[in-house]
């Protein structure tokens, strides 16, 4: 897409460029104060950075290498004389690999016959941008673009007031002052183009807009980082050809509803928070090649007149990324008598409709993509000879003929991916075959739908696939048919009914597999672990029985939980130099745990991020050569039987995250905290249902930085862990238990209920005012709550219940408005 509007506008600046500087015929030698004020000029710079800035895409020509005084100028590469008075008047420079400052006494300013000026792509140093500009008078061109200049843009720049095109953009941080601008506004009356991208243009009110002399035919503000209400007047400039207001997020806007600049060729105000709806006179724009209001907070309907645009080849109404949506009955059908379009994505919107069963135009489509819509119907066949098609996150249904369908020869398709939808229907793995370009087929969650094997032509069946994706489909058997794909990486069948084994004979073949998902299946044993190159392998949720398999040497992701393990944990698990997260929670798993993990010299210490060994019937004590595992974020040993003290020791590991003892035997007190900043990283800290004694210790809640001022992100939930993996436990809130499967960053934990702690509740525990679950209950804790709770302002679970406390509610706890659950039952406590 970026690539089409470049072209596109980069042809029409060469057209307006060239009448400008056609080669005349030259009569007159070079002035010599010229030609000294060009050579000075020169020597005040480098020439010689070596790698191209940004916009130059090609490489730099050195084009002052040519400037040798003592011959003519007007011959010097670059430089343009004008033909009767042989004054210098035009001078590119280009992408010319030059550095250092452009100052107010620079030569240059002496050349006052300057009509042409182009310095883009060259490095200025930062250098202010010098006032001197506006001595220039006769510029009717000037091209500042990507060099580096810095801070204001003076307001002497309005004193040029011929030029024709002005280019100032991607220097940064450049700024316009508001004043400034509504000058230059008012008397550049001549102004054709304007582009001013990635300049600061914070403070400049769009209400100046309005002075935009008429004959603008091209502007370009994309992140401008304008703020406020874009004047609709703009779109009906006579001779508007281009308005691009891309990633402007506070510009406020809307499309008229008439009068339109009827020359218009592109409109983009993509990622803008211009809203209302599209209006039914975009019809008449009959020039427009690009239309982009991608993510805009449009809503309302698609108008059908949308068929009316037949020169466009970009179409871009997605909301990938906005609340607003365009609502609408019926899909815009008339989208697909578009014949030039070569990309056209309405996705994320809440399109209704079905797709038409025959089209006419589209046949130069590159990309279509429709996901995240409420379609329904059929899938119709053309769709499949174009290529790549997203259509996931749908309501189609029925089964996919297209597929089946003899007579329909199905050549490039790259990537189908038709999943969340109803789809049903049997496919059968040969008829597949036709897809012989198909890199991703992903099909997953829909329940209808079922795939099995053919008896011949295995070694046939989508010979480029890369991933194949069918999660949650009924699938029943393991698709061997696959192994003759030599470069399958992916392969996801979680949540299907695959049964029993996966045998050796199955398996063969997936030299290239690097990833394997069969979480949620019926599976009772793998013969083998397919795949010398497999990083993640997820085999949760079956129902595997006996040892530990043996995992193949470079994983990175090992999850077998909630199976029926038995046996001991090898210690040649420790010999997987790569595991970075190891869950074998919810088996049957004995014995202790090995003292293999933090081996000096061993490099799964270093890389050890999660290990999650919850719900087995582990015993003895903890492995203290943990403590050299230093990545290690999450360290979950709950419900098992582990027999030992408090690992003071953990506290070495500076990156812990989340730490759960819970449902063991640890005993013992937990007082001795005597380091600072020990556990300063700890979020969940659960020590429920063991036999802890002894005091809580104050110095705990000074340590636990992380739980007291977190900024809660503006940008969206985290969560512990990373793209492929993300963490999760069980807690007790408000009562009962329940499982978090994924963790945010934020969210806090102490739990040291069903314990046999005494004493008093430390008063520091109110320090932590992100705290949001807190629970000391079934103890042996006496005296009064702490006033201090009621600065904890995050709680949204307090449970002190089931202990000796006494005294009064304190008063202070009615300020904390986000408790949603309170229990102090069964103390002695007042009031
Ligand atoms: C321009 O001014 C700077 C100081 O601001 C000085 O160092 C430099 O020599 C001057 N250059 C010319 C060409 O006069
Ligand atoms: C400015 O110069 C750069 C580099 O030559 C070019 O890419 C850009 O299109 C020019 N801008 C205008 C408005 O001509
Ligand atoms: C506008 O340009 C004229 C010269 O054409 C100049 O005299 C005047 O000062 C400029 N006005 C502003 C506000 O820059
Ligand atoms: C633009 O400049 C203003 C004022 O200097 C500043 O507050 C703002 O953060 C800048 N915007 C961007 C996107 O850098
Ligand atoms: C447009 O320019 C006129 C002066 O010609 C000025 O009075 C007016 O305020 C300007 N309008 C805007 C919106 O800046
Ligand atoms: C559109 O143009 C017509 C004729 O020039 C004019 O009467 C009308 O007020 C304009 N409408 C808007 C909204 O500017
Ligand atoms: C679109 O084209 C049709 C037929 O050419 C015409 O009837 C209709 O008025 C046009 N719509 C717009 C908004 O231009
Ligand atoms: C598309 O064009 C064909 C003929 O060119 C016409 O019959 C059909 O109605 C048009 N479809 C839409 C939705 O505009
Ligand atoms: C399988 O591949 C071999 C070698 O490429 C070929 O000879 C054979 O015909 C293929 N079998 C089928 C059923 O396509
Ligand atoms: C793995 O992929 C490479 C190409 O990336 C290919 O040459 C090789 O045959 C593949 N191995 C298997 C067993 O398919
Ligand atoms: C825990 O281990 C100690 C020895 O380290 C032993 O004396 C004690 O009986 C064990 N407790 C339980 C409940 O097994
Ligand atoms: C206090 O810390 C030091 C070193 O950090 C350790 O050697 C000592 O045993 C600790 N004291 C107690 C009582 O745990």
């Amino acid at each position: 897409m970026v690539y089409l509007i470049l072209c596109f506008f980069l042809g029409f600046f060469n057209s307006s460029l060239l009448s400008l500087s056609l080669p005349l015929p030259l009569t007159h030698l070079c002035h010599p104060e010229q030609s000294s004020a060009l050579l000075q000029f020169k020597s005040n710079l480098f020439c010689s950075t070596p790698n191209p800035a940004q916009i130059c895409d090609v490489p730099n020509f050195l084009k002052t290498d040519s400037w040798d005084e003592g011959t003519d100028c007007c011959k010097w590469e670059g430089v343009v004389c004008d033909n009767k008075k042989g004054n210098v008047i035009s001078l590119d420079l280009s992408c010319s690999g030059l550095s250092g400052y452009l100052q107010s006494n620079s030569s240059l300013f002496s050349l006052q016959n300057l009509r042409w000026l182009n310095l883009a792509g060259n490095d200025f140093g930062n250098s202010e941008i010098p006032p001197e500009f506006g001595k220039l008078r006769s510029l009717t061109y000037l091209n500042l673009s990507d060099t580096e200049l810095t801070g204001l843009v003076p307001p002497e720049i309005s004193f040029l007031s011929e030029p024709i095109s002005l280019d100032l953009s991607q220097n940064h941080p450049f700024l316009f002052r508001n004043h400034d601008f509504n000058m230059l506004v008012h008397n550049l009356t001549k102004l054709e183009i304007m582009v001013l991208d990635d300049m600061n243009l914070s403070v400049v009110l769009p209400y100046s807009f309005h002075n935009f002399t008429v004959s603008l035919k091209h502007l370009s503000l994309s992140d401008c980082d304008l703020q406020g209400n874009f004047p609709t007047q703009v779109f009906h400039l006579l001779y508007l050809r281009n308005i691009i207001l891309r990633h402007n997020p506070n510009l406020i806007g809307y499309l008229p509803e008439t009068n339109w600049s009827s020359p218009l060729r592109l409109l983009d105000v993509s990622w803008t928070s211009f809203s209302k709806g599209l209006p039914d006179s975009i019809g008449n724009l009959k020039h427009l090649k690009t239309l982009n209001l991608d993510s805009c907070v449009f809503v309302g309907s698609i108008p059908s007149a949308l068929g009316n645009l037949t020169k466009l080849t970009l179409l871009d109404i997605s909301s990938k990324c906005s609340k607003g949506k365009f609502l609408i009955d019926v899909f815009p059908s008339s989208a697909f008598n578009l014949t030039s379009l070569n990309f056209m994505d309405f996705s994320s919107n809440f399109l209704r409709g079905t797709l038409p069963n025959n089209i006419s135009g589209l046949s130069y489509l590159r990309k279509l993509q429709l996901y995240a819509n409420l379609l329904s119907g059929r899938v119709p066949g053309w769709l499949f000879i174009l290529p790549p098609l997203y259509l996931h996150s749908n309501k189609l249904n029925g089964p996919i003929d297209p597929i089946q369908e003899p007579n329909l020869v199905l050549l490039n398709l790259p990537f189908l991916d038709l999943s969340f939808n109803n789809l049903s229907g049997n496919i059968k793995s040969c008829m597949l075959v036709k897809l012989r370009n198909l890199s991703l087929l992903d099909l997953s969650h829909n329940n209808l739908l079922s795939l099995t094997s053919c008896n011949y032509g295995a070694n046939s069946t989508l010979p480029m696939i890369i991933e194949f994706h069918f999660s949650s489909c009924n699938m029943q058997r393991f698709p061997s048919f696959l192994n003759a794909s030599k470069y399958l990486q992916l392969l996801d069948l979680s949540n299907n009914q695959i049964h029993r084994s996966i045998t050796k004979w199955e398996a063969e073949g997936w030299e290239n597999l690097t990833t394997l998902n069969l979480f949620m299946n019926f599976l009772i044993s793998v013969e083998k672990i397919p795949g010398k190159h497999l990083y993640f392998l997820e085999l949760s949720s079956n129902s595997l029985r006996g040892p530990l398999p043996t995992p193949p040497q470079n994983l990175s992701f090992l999850l077998i939980s909630n199976n029926e393990l038995v046996g001991e944990i090898p210690s040649k698990i420790c010999n997987l130099s790569f595991l970075s997260v190891l869950d074998l929670s919810k088996n049957k798993l004995g014995g202790t745990i090995p003292d293999c993990f933090g081996t000096f010299g061993n490099k799964l210490s270093m890389i050890l991020r999660t290990l999650n060994l919850n719900g087995n019937q582990l015993e003895g004590s903890i492995s203290q050569s943990l403590k050299i595992c230093f990545n290690l974020e999450v360290l979950d040993l709950g419900n098992n039987n582990i027999n030992d003290t408090f690992p003071y020791w953990l506290d070495t590991l500076t990156n812990l995250e989340v730490l759960v003892l819970r449902s063991n035997r640890f005993h013992g007190g937990i007082q001795k905290f005597n380091r600072t900043f020990s556990f300063r990283n700890l979020q969940m800290i659960d020590l429920s249902r063991n036999e802890f004694t002894g005091h809580i210790p104050p110095e705990l809640f000074e340590n636990l930085k992380s739980m007291k001022d977190i900024q809660v992100d503006e940008s969206g939930p985290e969560y512990i862990g990373g793209d492929y993996y993300q963490d999760s436990a069980i807690i007790t809130m408000k009562g009962s238990d329940f499982k978090l499967e994924r963790i945010l960053t934020s969210f806090t934990v102490i739990d040291f209920s069903s314990n046999h702690f005494k004493g008093s509740i430390p008063k520091e525990v109110g320090e932590l005012n992100s705290l949001i679950v807190l629970n000391f209950s079934h103890n042996r804790l006496a005296g009064n709550i702490p006033p201090s709770l009621g600065k904890m302002t995050a709680l949204e679970s307090l449970d002190l219940s089931s202990n000796k406390l006494q005294g009064k509610i304190p008063v202070q706890l009615t300020v904390l408005t986000n408790l949603g659950a309170l229990n102090l039952s069964h103390n002695n406590l007042e009031g």
